[in-house]
């Protein structure tokens, strides 16, 4: 029974650590991890690779069902696989990041990944990072957390990993995607990005990795 399979989320908006501090928690803990917003962006991406115009709900619900999302683990970092081809690094723009986002309020799009999200539900646990693990996905997870972080440091962190990558951005720009990122997924009428009532909410501005990983992880009861 995938019930019982232990499940913790951790939600919130984009550039809230997110990410990062998920797959930290997965490693500690042992656990498989759920980066649920690689599969609204691989829906995104493979929509670009067909040309699909982001009105047109009908086309982006059938580009949902027709995509084959597939992960690789077996390297150092997690590789996405989209109809096939790794897009790992095409996934990580701000052109698919948008593109998701448009997407992601589609209710059909939606619904179509729920059950290949529930599906990563498998022993020995599951650590679930996206918007709405804790509200829709798993909602009987065990625990559940939302990190938040100021729009001006999750710019700032967003403004660093792109210039590593060689990204030319301004940090205007940058904000200004964020908050409009944030008021669209927090705005759209079905799953709304808002922390589950009984998720712990922890601010990440000023906090480094290693401080909210631990925070994260005294969450949950001593493991033996
Ligand atoms: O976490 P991310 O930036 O990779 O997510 C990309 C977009 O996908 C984000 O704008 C909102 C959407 N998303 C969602 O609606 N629900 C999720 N569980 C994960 C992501």
């Amino acid at each position: 029974m995938t019930a019982t399979v232990p499940v913790l989320t951790i939600d919130g908006p984009s550039g809230s650590g997110k990410g990062t501090i998920s797959r930290a928690v997965a490693q500690r803990l042992g656990w498989h991890y759920l980066d649920s917003g690689a599969l609204y962006r691989a829906v995104g991406v493979a929509a670009g690779w067909a040309d699909l115009d982001l009105d047109d709900a009908g086309a982006l619900v059938r580009c949902t069902f027709d995509t084959t999302i597939g992960f690789d683990e077996s390297g150092d970092e997690l590789r996405v696989l989209v109809n096939g081809h790794d897009a790992t690094d095409e996934l990580r723009t701000e052109t698919a990041g948008a593109a998701a986002s448009a997407i992601a309020a589609i209710p059909e799009v939606r619904a179509a990944l729920k059950d290949r999200q529930r599906a990563f539900r498998v022993e020995p646990g599951l650590v679930a990072d996206g918007r709405d693990m804790g509200t829709v996905i798993f909602p009987d997870a065990g625990w559940k957390v939302f990190l938040t972080a100021s729009a001006e440091e999750r710019a700032d962190r967003r403004y660093k990993q792109l210039k590593n990558k060689g990204v030319s951005v301004t940090m205007d720009g940058l904000l200004r995607e964020i908050l409009a990122r944030d008021a669209r997924d927090a705005n759209r009428s079905v799953a709304p990005l808002r922390p589950a009532e009984d998720a712990v909410r922890i601010d990440t501005t000023g906090l480094g990795i290693d401080a909210v990983v631990e925070r994260v992880l005294a969450l949950l009861p001593a493991r033996g």
